[in-house]
């Protein structure tokens, strides 16, 4: 299978992906095709160039509408053919032109245990709950805001002395080995949604 990932970070979770393509470039089932931000000068560009692979930026700022700058990032996207987009720590709500292209094969990671703290801060929004479990999401992007059918999650203790970044690394150690594990099993197996739920044949 062929993935486009899209990231606006550090792209750590971009880099666990790459390494296990790299450990196994036949048995892991996919590979990366090209890598899109919405942002310029993030290490996750570097890790992409670091690994030879073609990269595009699209920046809200540098359209007229959300619309046009969502079209300019289906359209740059569109262009590898990928079967599968991995929203990889990419900090942007994609839009209707995107969705109509890649519904139903893009997934998304996010920092907790769905559907409690969505949005951008789901590591902070869960410390200043008091949340004594919190975790990783790795689900199918919808139109809604971290609210499509999840496919699986990963679980992390919240301990006394956490702040925000101590917690987040900890998520994103867990996250990393999940989100390698869902698209190699995505792109080896193939799947189908029905409803809210992810079936694996
Ligand atoms: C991940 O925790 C992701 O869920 C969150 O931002 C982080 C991205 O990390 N939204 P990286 O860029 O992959 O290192």
């Amino acid at each position: 299978a062929r993935l486009v990932v899209l990231v606006s970070g550090s792209g750590s979770n971009l880099q666990a992906l790459l390494d296990a393509i790299d450990e196994d470039p036949h048995g892991f089932g996919a590979r990366v095709v090209a890598v899109g931000a919405d942002r310029e000068s993030i290490a996750g560009l570097e890790r992409a160039e670091r690994a030879g692979l073609p990269t595009f930026v699209c920046k809200v700022k540098d359209y007229e509408t959300r619309e046009a700058w969502d079209l300019a990032l289906t359209e740059a996207t569109a262009a590898y053919e990928p079967d599968l987009v991995v929203s990889a720590g990419f900090m942007k709500i994609v839009g209707k032109e995107f969705l109509a292209r890649f519904g139903g094969r893009c997934v998304n990671t996010h920092p907790a245990l769905l559907p409690s703290f969505p949005g951008a801060h789901g590591v902070r929004d869960a410390l200043a709950y008091g949340a004594k479990v919190t975790g990783c999401t790795v689900h199918f992007v919808d139109d809604g805001v971290d609210t499509g059918p999840i496919i699986a999650q990963g679980v992390v203790e919240v301990r006394d002395e956490d702040d925000e970044a101590a917690l987040h690394e900890r998520i994103k150690e867990v996250e990393r080995r999940l989100l390698v594990e869902v698209v190699g099993r995505l792109a080896r197996n193939g799947y189908r949604i029905e409803g809210r739920k992810v079936v694996f044949p």
